[in-house]
């Protein structure tokens, strides 16, 4: 433990709250800064929640000058595609003005590491469907856009300060808790597992599949999918190697593997032992073809072995989940 406290925004969503229970189970001080639009209070298993926006400077004065904080991992994020095509603004209001203030108010307390959640979206249509983090960043929807520009905030800001950032590019996120205490918790789900799930434990009548004529062998989308507890230890292993003097980067968080929808479905048939309901229906807006990591380069540079890489497992836990929800012992 460092004595120091680390900020975690967005640490009652899906994702933060993972890495907000890693972090206890590593014995590092948290502090959770949430406005509880999509997160819940009883995902944050550890520190103090303090509900407020990423983007409101007197929260954040008031948090850092209550703890000695030296490190803020920022998940605090809006992330549906197809929602920041529709309402591009929700998406440049949160996603890059509120950290520009984050990013600002976090400097002026002396921070010294930033962790930040980008997405593969970063990338549009890499050339071949695979993305190395050398690829161009050509975004295909506002939300790529919102994220890359805080990309660019942090590089900036790091270039011409003390300051030091890792920003992971998440791809395809999704399981749970292989313990089952948190999980993706989201009313009105869009994430294609989350989803297949909902519909295997009858929650949903039918999962639609956007999309059937993309130049892909079964012609639906593919995508690269990791692990929330996966992802969640990519973060540790960002803080300890910035800790080490670690130079900023940024990192590609996937296995370097693609599933297409047909595929993914096909795997969440297998594990709930049930058949589900599909309709076919047209392309969703902002949508890649193919997306999957070149994912070399965080193994090499944070030392991160990958422990379920392995998309039955995935499906096992985020199904696991759901069964959970559904029965009500987790109130969302
Ligand atoms: C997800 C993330 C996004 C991230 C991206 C990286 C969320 C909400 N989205 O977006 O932040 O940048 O990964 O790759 O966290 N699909 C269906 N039917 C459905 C739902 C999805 O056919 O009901 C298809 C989609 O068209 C796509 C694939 O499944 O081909 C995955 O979609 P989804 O799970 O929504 O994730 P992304 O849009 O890729």
């Amino acid at each position: 433990m460092s004595g120091k406290t680390i900020l975690v925004t967005g640490g009652a969503g899906y994702i933060g709250s993972h890495v907000v229970r890693q972090l206890a189970e590593a014995n590092e001080n948290v502090v959770v800064l949430d406005n509880l639009s999509t997160g819940f209070r009883q995902a944050v298993l550890h520190g103090e929640l303090v509900v407020g926006d990423t983007g409101d400077a007197a929260c954040l004065d008031g948090i850092f000058s209550r703890y000695s904080i030296d490190t803020v991992m920022h998940f605090a994020a809006h992330t549906v595609v197809p929602e920041s095509v529709a309402n591009p603004l929700k998406y440049y209001r949160n996603n890059t003005c509120a950290s520009r203030v984050l990013i600002e108010r976090a400097q002026q307390a002396g921070v010294r590491y930033f962790v930040f959640s980008s997405t593969a979206a970063v990338y549009g249509i890499p050339p071949g469907g695979i993305a190395s983090e050398e690829s161009p960043t050509v975004p295909i929807n506002p939300y790529g856009s919102s994220k890359l520009m805080t990309e660019w905030m942090l590089r900036d800001v790091a270039a011409a300060s003390p300051m030091r950032y890792v920003a992971l590019r998440y791809f395809n996120v999704a399981g749970s808790d292989p313990q089952g205490r948190i999980g993706q918790s989201t009313p009105n789900a869009t994430l294609l597992t989350k989803v297949a799930c909902e519909v295997a434990v009858g929650k949903r009548e039918r999962l639609l599949i956007y999309g059937t004529d993309y130049p892909t062998p079964d012609g639906t989308g593919v995508r690269d999918y990791i692990h929330v507890e996966d992802l969640a230890d990519a973060h540790l292993k960002a803080l300890e190697y910035l800790r080490r003097g670690g130079e900023s980067v940024v990192l590609n968080c996937g296995y370097g593997r693609g599933y297409s929808v047909r595929e993914v479905i096909a795997a969440v048939e297998r594990v709930a032992g049930t058949k589900l309901a599909t309709e076919e229906a047209p392309r969703r807006p902002g949508d890649p073809p193919v997306l999957i990591a070149e994912a070399t380069k965080i193994r090499s540079t944070l030392g991160w072995t990958p422990r379920f890489d392995d998309l039955d497992a995935i499906v096992e836990s985020a199904l696991g989940w759901e069964r959970k929800l559904a029965a009500g012992t987790w109130a969302s």
